[in-house]
């Protein structure tokens, strides 16, 4: 007998599969499963767009990667290419190809070599995208590889939406801040220095984010103009529904004071003050403060809360600068760094002191580091490139502070 080709293997493997499927992970997985072996891909993944927030989701993946929770801007990245554009993308080889955006995977130790990338298709609607990765080691996929993926992605799509199949997102927590195409430019002779290139991000109540990405990538002036510091070229902020685009001076005076906590990686102390008085200063300024002495008792520092600055050892300065942030009872935290200028085993003190704020009050942190290992502690890492947000991946199992190692 004839041995078929890989379209009608695919075909009657995947319906016979996908038939029996009671639910769409199982669906997935075994659709994955098929079209990697048939291609002889190294992994393979399934996003799907979240309509309500507009994000695309890693729903299933097989192979060596962990891309479950990651996801992407509609737009961004191969996969947000390929949703938008409706078209299909074949990478022979990502080394030969500049339009290549470079890997999102690289802290998992994967270098893409050959990618696939084809729309999920449900009726006149693209739901998705369906992609097939080879690693440095492995094969190069052909235009006949392409147009197999494709017919894999209608059929699963057609076999979905005729068994009624529907998938469960996770619910999302209360939103209180979103960045809408927030840019910032800098004047720089006769040029224009573009620094931030359409952030969109949403803060949610009561999480620790994580934000990683190169240096001058935009991270500190992100986090400047959430914190009000700095101001957005164009683009809008909603403050829990309401627009926080253009405040005026009083609302913005009092958004810093009370809204706001920051934490620099140098403490910015006021050297002529105790640690106590650093903390009640800001106290007296705040609209609804924490007792100071709570505050100091938080991070662990009542017994030196007459020491001087200068008295102070690096991460005691850093815990009295916690200590100001957290008196001010503000709904997010911004540290940029927090733990750049400290050794492994103060750091992590500071971490757990942290960790703890997010645990045990209703507060947010955004937290900037250049270090990947701080981002398994998070609930979500956003990622930023060139000024724009690359990936977005949620942690199911966080770490605690204590388990990190650097
Ligand atoms: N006030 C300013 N005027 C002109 N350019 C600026 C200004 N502030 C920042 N930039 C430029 O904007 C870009 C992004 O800076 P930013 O400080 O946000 O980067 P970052 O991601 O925090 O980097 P790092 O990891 O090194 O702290 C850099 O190229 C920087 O030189
Ligand atoms: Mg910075």
């Amino acid at each position: 007998m004839k041995k078929p080709d890989n379209m009608t293997a695919a075909t009657w493997m995947i319906s016979s599969a996908l038939l029996e499927a009671e639910d769409l992970e199982t669906a997935f997985t075994h659709t994955l499963e098929v079209i990697s072996k048939l291609l002889r891909a190294e992994g393979g993944a399934i996003w799907i767009l979240n309509k309500s927030t507009g994000l695309l989701q890693c729903v299933m993946c097989i192979g060596p990667l962990d891309l479950m929770g990651i996801t992407f801007e509609n737009g961004i990245g191969t996969e947000g290419q390929v949703v938008t554009s409706e078209n299909s993308v074949l990478i022979r080889e990502t080394e030969k190809e500049e339009a290549f955006e470079g890997d999102i995977f690289d802290d998992q130790g994967f270098k893409t070599k050959s990618l696939i990338c084809v729309p999920l298709k449900a009726l006149d609607e693209t739901v998705g995208c369906l992609c097939l990765a080879t690693s440095r080691e492995g094969g190069i996929f052909t235009e006949e590889d392409l147009k197999v993926c494709e017919h894999t992605a209608a059929l699963t799509a057609m076999i979905i939406e005729e068994k009624g199949l529907t998938l469960t997102l996770p619910p999302e927590k209360p939103v209180l801040m979103e960045l809408k195409d927030i840019t910032k430019e800098y004047p720089s002779g006769e040029d224009v220095l573009h620094v931030l290139n359409g952030i969109n991000l949403k803060i949610f109540k009561n999480e620790f984010v994580v934000v990683l990405g190169e240096s001058g990538c935009g991270k500190s002036t992100m986090m400047n103009i959430i914190g009000a510091m700095d101001y957005a070229t164009s683009g809008t902020i909603q403050l829990e529904g309401s627009n926080f685009s253009a405040p005026d001076e009083k609302t913005l005076t009092e958004f810093r004071r009370s809204y706001i906590g920051f934490i620099f990686q140098s403490y910015n102390l006021m050297p002529n003050l105790t640690a106590r008085e650093n903390i009640q200063f800001i106290a007296e300024i705040s609209k609804n403060p924490r007792d100071v002495d709570e505050a100091l008792a938080l991070v662990g520092l009542t017994d030196r809360a007459g020491n001087f600055p200068s008295q102070l050892s690096g991460g005691q300065q850093q815990r009295v600068s916690i200590a100001r942030a957290i008196v001010k009872n503000p709904r997010i935290i911004l540290a940029d760094e927090p733990t750049a200028a400290l050794d492994f085993k103060t750091g992590q003190e500071i971490l757990k002191v942290i960790e703890d704020i997010v645990h045990s009050e209703d507060t947010t942190v955004l937290m900037v580091t250049h270090n990947a290992e701080i981002a398994k502690m998070a609930d979500r890492v956003v990622k930023l490139r060139s000024g724009k947000v690359s990936s977005i991946k949620y942690n199911a199992h966080p770490l605690h502070a204590e388990e990190l190692v650097w």
